[in-house]
């Protein structure tokens, strides 16, 4: 059975019929009440989370199965020296599907073969977050009625904020889709997005809210990712870089869209959040209904597997944060073309 570590696991056609099932679970939601009866979905949270956790549990639950888990690491045998391929492993015993979040890049893709059930990526370090895209790209059908031809500002923490990245690797399936890159140098969008979706897609880059805003149809804001720095002191520099206010919306175009994969922080100020091209709650929303029917999708077996891509094992991946730095006894992998080979596991290219 086909598991979702990263969104470019899936074609553009299969994300299409994943929308186009999450909204026929909008519109009739007592018909898929009971489909997932008897299932059991582990939600397995070694990062803090409150509502990527609760919106897969609330999906499951409003499809009739039940759900298990933890939500904090220390209350899991990791504690005890546990590694994360056993604990999977362990877990996917007690459950037909696990949605796990891991602070560690890769740490899904690692999990997934170990676990004997479909493994969902719900956050892996600041790498990748696809179910996050998903609830994104419901939203946008909504909304603006479309995905194609949409020029999107995505502003915040390009570098550590791995909704964005999950965004863009999905936005590059469509066609004509234009991307505003809003940033602080220092939290620019990394190189493995930049040579990877990026190289494909029309694209600017400022450091220029105001700027960028009256050409938009989409402003997707986020939050300074504070766990993810290293020196406390240049978080803290740069945590408000941005703040969205309804003095600022007043430059936007009267039909563009605010969308944030929230938790909010500073970035959208409260007065905003009256303006009905306030997105983000309705976006939460959606985020429930794409995780529906990614589950019912996925506990049917309704896409097939595909094959890994073939590997090599003749570097060590330099990313600090990689899970192949904390798991005892991973085989470093790497997959690409020399000159642009990449950890298989975090997507940090390895410089040759
Ligand atoms: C995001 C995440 O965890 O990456 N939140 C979420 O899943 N809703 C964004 C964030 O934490 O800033």
């Amino acid at each position: 059975m086909r598991s979702l570590i990263d969104i470019i696991d899936f074609e553009l056609s299969e994300l299409e019929d994943l929308l186009a099932l999450a909204e026929g679970i909008i519109d009739r939601p007592g018909d898929f009440s009971k489909s997932a009866e008897g299932k059991i979905l582990a939600t397995l949270f070694f990062e803090p989370s409150t509502r990527t956790r609760l919106s897969f549990e609330s999906a499951m639950l409003s499809l009739g199965g039940g759900t298990l888990g933890f939500s904090d690491s220390a209350s899991s045998s990791t504690t005890k020296g546990e590694s994360l391929r056993d604990t999977v492993r362990t877990v996917g015993c007690y459950s037909d599907i696990i949605a796990m979040r891991h602070p560690r890049e890769g740490a899904a893709t690692l999990a997934a073969p170990a676990a004997g059930v479909p493994v969902i990526n719900a956050g892996d370090g600041g790498h990748c977050h696809p179910t996050q895209t998903l609830g994104d790209l419901l939203t946008l059908r909504r909304e603006k009625g479309k995905v194609d031809g949409l020029t999107i500002g995505l502003c915040g923490d390009l570098k550590y904020g791995r909704t964005v990245h999950s965004l863009i690797n999905a936005l590059r399936l469509y066609s004509g889709v234009k991307l505003v890159l809003v940033s602080p140098k220092e939290l620019a969008l990394p190189e493995h997005i930049r040579g990877g979706a990026l190289a494909s897609m029309a694209w600017s880059e400022t450091t220029d809210l105001d700027e960028a805003l009256p050409g938009l149809d989409m402003l997707y804001m986020t939050r300074v990712q504070g766990e993810r720095f290293d020196d406390p002191r240049e978080f803290e520099r740069l945590r408000d870089s941005y703040i969205l206010t309804a003095e600022k919306m007043r430059r936007a175009p009267r039909d563009m869209i605010v969308m944030h994969p929230l938790p909010r922080v500073n970035e959208i100020s409260t007065d905003v959040d009256s303006d009905v091209r306030a997105a983000y709650f309705r976006q939460v929303q959606n985020g429930k209904y794409a995780r529906m029917a990614l589950l019912l999708a996925v506990l049917q077996g309704r896409y097939p597997e595909r094959a890994a891509p073939p590997l090599r094992h003749d570097h060590v991946c330099k990313n600090p944060r990689c899970i192949t730095h904390l798991e005892r006894g991973v085989i470093e992998s790497f997959t690409g073309q020399d000159g642009e080979l990449r950890c298989y596991y975090c997507e940090a290219p390895v410089k040759q």
